[in-house]
């Protein structure tokens, strides 16, 4: 029997969506699933920087995957046109996996020459720590879906996820470097539950 995932997530669903994001969520969303991609975004939330990769990089495929529907509404919102809801010319090479990014993983043999986790789910108490997403095993699986000089790029502002996901790299092929670097506000950047002052960011390559 195949073993079941621990589920790295919390809510699917949050507050009532509007009849404008239904009506994107019902006829928008089955023409953006993807197949393959170029830079995969995990977790992208209310998909702020999803948008931004899509502007910096119009000649690539982004795939941005969330299994939080408000948030995959939220980016189907911004992403189009109010008056058509067709999606804007900016925003065409957006894909969307509105699900856990592990069952994409299993559908695709893209390599992705960059793919981005901002933020990912601290799961802060001790009995939940299995419940964090880049743990040893994750990250070589995700390794396996990089191109030759492709990165890993994480960022997040629990610094002790910081230094457990330090630990994990070990039991891992990958190389870690510790970027300074700076990016666009996430909203759950902008909410800093963690209390600290700037996120940290890592970058992994095989
Ligand atoms: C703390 S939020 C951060 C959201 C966004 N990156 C930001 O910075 O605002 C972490 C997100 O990761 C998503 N997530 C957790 N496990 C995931 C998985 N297995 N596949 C895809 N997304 C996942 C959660 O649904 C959640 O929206």
């Amino acid at each position: 029997m195949e073993k079941q995932e621990i589920r790295t997530f919390g809510r699917r669903h949050g507050k009532k969506l509007s009849a404008r994001q239904n009506g994107l969520v019902e006829n928008l969303l089955p023409t953006l699933k993807p197949a393959s991609g170029d830079i995969l975004e995990i977790g992208f939330g209310a998909g702020e920087h999803v948008r931004d990769l899509a502007r910096a990089n119009p000649e690539k495929i982004i795939v941005g995957a969330e299994p939080f529907m408000n948030g995959v509404a939220s980016l189907l919102s911004a992403i189009t046109d109010e008056k058509t809801n067709r999606v804007m010319d900016e925003y065409k090479n957006i894909r969307i996996w509105a699900d856990d990014v592990r069952d994409f993983l299993r559908t695709t043999d893209s390599k992705f020459e960059q793919i981005w986790v901002l933020h990912p789910d601290p799961w802060p108490k001790a009995r939940h720590e299995k419940r964090r997403l880049l743990s040893a095993d994750f990250l070589n699986l995700l390794s396996k879906y990089l191109t030759n000089n492709g990165e890993i790029i994480i960022g997040t502002d629990h610094w002790e996820y910081f230094d457990w996901i330090l630990e994990q790299i070990k039991s891992t092929n990958l190389t870690a470097t510790i970027p300074n670097m700076e990016i666009i506000q996430t909203r759950y950047q902008h909410k800093n539950k963690a209390g600290t002052t700037a996120p940290k960011y890592l970058i992994l390559t095989n």
